[in-house]
């Protein structure tokens, strides 16, 4: 529910009038999935870099070695892709697509101008974001599946030669993809002020959600249907 939190002034004395209003937006076990799902793509992301071209071969002194990171690098695409199924099975229900999405993407020049009074009102999450989870959630199967194709330490027989260098075609093209992707989904959390609170604290504030997100902020406060008034951070 919406909560309202105490004022560093008037700490002691209960809630103050003039503090401002606090929304749960996640769960603890919500941002420890998140965070242990963003750190293993930002390794995995220095990880096959390094392996990548020759000129970004000195990174893998940050893993032991050549021979390190190439080990250590699926590993921690299993991380990633059980970590982002954490996610997508806590919040695919949010991401589906539903009709003011189409209105608020058609708008996009208002949304970056700023303009919140042409934009509908929008739930938990806006259209761009809906775009990120999915492209996500594609990217993360196609590089483990292509990922496991060119595992040579454990599936090396299973695969022809051919098979594996149509793989690693598709694994580079997928984490280039993944990488541009993963920016968009930073940069946006950040220019967006308040959103980083989100994941970092659990909570933003009132004025962030009735800005951002008024059709969540009303489903939590009403109660109405779609929502789930006693549970309201995911
Ligand atoms: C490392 C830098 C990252 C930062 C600073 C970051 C920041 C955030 C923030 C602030 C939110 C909350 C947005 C909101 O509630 O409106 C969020 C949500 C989310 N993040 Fe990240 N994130 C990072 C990396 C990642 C990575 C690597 C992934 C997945 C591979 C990811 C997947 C998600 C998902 C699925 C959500 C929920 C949004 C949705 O379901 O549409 N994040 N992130």
């Amino acid at each position: 529910m919406a909560t309202t939190e105490r004022s560093e002034i008037g700490a002691g004395d209960g809630v103050h009038p003039g503090d401002p209003v606090i929304v749960d937006r996640y769960t603890t076990a919500a941002r420890i999935n998140h965070w242990i799902t963003a750190t293993s793509l930002v390794l995995l992301a220095i990880s096959g870099l390094a392996l990548f071209h020759p000129s970004l071969f000195f990174l893998t002194g940050l893993f032991g070695g050549g021979t390190a990171t190439r080990a250590i690098h699926p590993w921690i695409g299993v991380i990633l892709f059980f970590g982002f199924l954490g996610l997508f099975f806590r919040f695919w229900k949010l991401n589906l697509w539903k009709r003011e999405d189409g209105t608020w993407l058609a708008r996009l020049r208002d949304v970056l101008a700023a303009h919140d009074d042409k934009l509908p009102e929008v739930g938990k999450y806006n259209a761009g974001q809906k775009m990120v989870f999915w492209l996500m959630s594609v990217l993360i199967v196609t590089l483990i599946s292509s990922g496991i194709v060119i595992w040579n330490e454990y599936f090396g027989t299973y695969f022809s030669v051919e098979q594996k260098r149509v793989a690693v075609l598709i694994h580079a093209i997928a984490a280039i993809v993944m990488i541009c992707v993963w920016i968009v989904h930073v940069y946006a959390a950040i220019w967006v002020r308040g959103t980083i609170g989100a994941m970092t604290r659990g909570q933003v504030t009132g004025g962030w959600a009735w800005r951002h997100h008024r059709k969540w902020l009303r489903e939590l406060v009403t109660g109405k249907p779609g929502d789930r008034p006693h549970a309201p951070a995911e």
